[in-house]
C-alpha cells in the first residue's frame, strides 16, 4: 500500500514538472492587460486588484485550479479564450504569484 502511495506521489510530481510550460508568461502578461482582467478583481481587494492572487485564503490552491478558474473569469466577461492563451494566462499568473511546481 505504501508503495503503491509513493509511486503516485511520484507520478504526480512528473506530470507537474513544470506547470504550463506551454504557456508564454509575457504574451500572458498583456492579455491580462488587454482583458482588463484586473477590473473586478480590484474592486474586490483593492489596490491594482494583484492581492486577489496572494490573500492567504486564496482559491486557487494547486497548479489544477488555475485554468478552470481563468475559464471562469474569462466567461463572465465573455472573453473567448483560445486554450493557448489560458495557458499563457496561467503561465504569467504562475510565475508571478502562485509558484506552483
Ligand atoms: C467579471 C469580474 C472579473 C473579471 C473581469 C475577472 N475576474 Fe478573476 N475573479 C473574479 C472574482 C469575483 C474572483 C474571486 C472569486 C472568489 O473569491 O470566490 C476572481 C478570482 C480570480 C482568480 C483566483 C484568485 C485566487 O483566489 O487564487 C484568478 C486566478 C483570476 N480571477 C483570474 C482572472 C483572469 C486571468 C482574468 C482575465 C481574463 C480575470 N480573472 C477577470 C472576478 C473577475
Amino acid at each position: 500500500m505504501k508503495k503503491t502511495l509513493f509511486a503516485l506521489l511520484f507520478i504526480s510530481s512528473a506530470v507537474h514538472a513544470v506547470p504550463f510550460a506551454k504557456g508564454h508568461a509575457d504574451n500572458g502578461k498583456k492579455l491580462f492587460t488587454q482583458y482588463d482582467c484586473s477590473s473586478c478583481h480590484e474592486g474586490k481587494v483593492g489596490g491594482d486588484g494583484s492581492a486577489i492572487f496572494t490573500r492567504p485564503n486564496h482559491k486557487v490552491r494547486s497548479a489544477d485550479d488555475l485554468i478552470p478558474q481563468i475559464k471562469f473569469c474569462s466567461g463572465m466577461v465573455g472573453a473567448n479564450l483560445t486554450a493557448q492563451e489560458e495557458q499563457d494566462l496561467a503561465a504569467h499568473l504562475n510565475q508571478r504569484y502562485y509558484k506552483f511546481k
